[in-house]
Parts: C-alpha cells; structure tokens; sequence
C-alpha cells in the first residue's frame, strides 16, 4: 500500500499526524503533512486507513497493491 498526501489539498488540520504519528510528518514551515515513506509498513497500514477517514480536506490517498 502507498500513500500519497495532496499538498493542494492540506490545510495543515494534522488530524492525520494525531492518528498514525508514525506514517506522517507535518512540515515546520507550512504545517502541510507528508508521508514518512510513500510505501506503507505492513504494522502501519491500519493506523493509516484511519487517518485517511480522519482528514477533513480528504487530502491523502492510498493506492493498493
Ligand atoms: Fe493535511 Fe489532512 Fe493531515 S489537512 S495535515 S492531510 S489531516
């Protein structure tokens, strides 16, 4: 599973850094979030389906493998 986050898109809510800490970094100059990794790790993929469910802008997406 890959993750992509859409900087057009993020307005920095960081609801999906709350949800899965580990998969995602919020910048320190524009507070816009990317992924740690674009490929996912197999222990993180739950925590990043929720923070998928949890961005309010639906700024990030997931391409299946
Ligand atoms: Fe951006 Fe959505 Fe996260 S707006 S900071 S991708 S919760």
């Amino acid at each position: 599973m890959k993750v992509h986050v859409d900087h057009e898109r993020c307005q920095g809510h960081t609801l999906c850094a709350m949800t899965a800490p580990q998969a995602f970094e919020l910048s320190d100059i524009d507070g816009h979030a990317s992924p740690v990794t674009e490929q996912v790790p197999v222990e993180q993929e739950a925590d990043v389906r929720e923070a998928v469910q949890s961005c309010p802008e639906r700024a990030i997406s997931l391409v299946e493998e």
